[in-house]
């Protein structure tokens, strides 16, 4: 979907081969870091001891990757530009270049957003989504709620849309938990400080790593009161409206959040809630619920893979 909008290029199913190998170079990058962002981007001189162990070379290579497929597509795109047809983001930003020439826009800075897009893009959502299957699989009520939700908004006869997620504030709860109880990136992201600065009674000096602890928040037990149980209504007040304000924190905190932040909730909302409209998600056979917890190492908390049965509703 990302690279649709970025590039204009899907990969159909008979492109499957390409696709395996975006989908290997972008599961790459998000392993190649552990949650603190590695050893690599807090002690940098690590690369060149042991540039294997310290997942350097992953990283370097799964965005090299990805720098060459916007470097191609930004190509591609200058040989077939017309300002008749804006197909999609890279047209859009050859526009800018073109028309200002003032402009701060860049190639280079082009094509290294298109990375800072596809990579996220490419592992946020479904990893979030693969959380979601699991908490319904080990608690199937929450599932029958939001399918009772559904029916009674949407019926059967046709998929939701956007316009319906405010109407739909069970399922929209059951997101909002799914990404509390199990934080995606747990350390956000390593940020430093570009000025010497004070944070509550802390003196934080320039080019101090800051690391924030999203996960402490997300369990913190004086806040939520039962952090360890999943528990969509929390976000609810007693009428089942969504509270006013949402306080958990999964795209981070501060001026510099997740930038794909109203993209992803959309997004996942839409998959979700369309495939709840049509399906019982049910354990593959003579399997047990999965625990619902990140087993797989990197920057974003993942889950390895476990069969679900996905069986139409009647
Ligand atoms: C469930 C899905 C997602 C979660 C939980 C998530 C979470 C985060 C977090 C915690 C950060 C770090 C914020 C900080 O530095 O304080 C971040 C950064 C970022 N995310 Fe996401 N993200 C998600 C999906 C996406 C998607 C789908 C995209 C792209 C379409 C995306 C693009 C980005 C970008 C570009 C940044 C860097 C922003 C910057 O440094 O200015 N994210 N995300």
């Amino acid at each position: 979907m990302i690279s649709y909008m970025l590039t204009g290029q899907r990969f159909p199913t008979k492109e499957h081969k390409k696709l395996r190998c975006f989908a290997h170079q972008a599961l790459r990058f998000q392993k190649s870091v552990d949650v603190t962002g590695d050893a690599v981007a807090l002690t940098p001189w690590l690369r060149f001891l042991a540039p294997k162990l310290t997942g350097f070379v992953d990283l370097m290579e799964s965005t090299a990757f990805m720098l060459k497929y916007m470097e191609d597509a930004v190509k591609e795109h200058k040989n077939t530009y017309s300002e008749d047809d804006m197909r999609d983001f890279i047209d859009r930003y050859i526009q800018e270049k073109r028309n200002n020439p003032d402009s701060s826009f860049t190639d280079e800075q082009l094509n290294v957003v298109g990375v800072d897009y596809l990579f996220p893009a490419s592992t946020t959502v479904t990893a979030t989504l693969t959380f979601a299957t699991a908490f319904l699989l080990n608690y199937p009520y929450v599932q029958v709620k939001m399918q009772e939700e559904l029916d009674a908004v949407i019926g059967r006869d046709r998929l939701p849309t956007l316009d319906d997620r405010i109407n739909l504030p069970y399922c929209e709860a059951v997101l909002r938990e799914t990404m509390r109880k199990e934080t995606l990136v747990p350390l956000s992201v390593v940020h430093r400080a570009t000025e010497d600065t004070k944070l509550g009674d802390y003196d934080i000096p320039k080019d101090t790593a800051v690391i924030t602890n999203l996960w402490s928040f997300h369990n913190d037990k004086e806040f939520w009161g039962d952090p360890e149980v999943f528990r969509p209504e929390r976000f609810l007040d007693e009428d089942g409206n969504l509270l006013k304000k949402d306080f958990s924190l999964p795209f981070g905190v501060g001026k510099r959040v997740c930038a794909g932040e109203t993209f992803a909730r959309q997004y996942m909302f839409l998959l979700f809630t369309s495939i709840m409209q049509s399906f019982n998600i049910k354990c593959a056979p003579g399997t047990l619920p999965p625990i619902p917890k990140a087993d797989s190492p990197g920057i974003i908390a993942t889950k390895r893979g476990f069969w679900t049965r996905f069986e139409p509703r009647t």
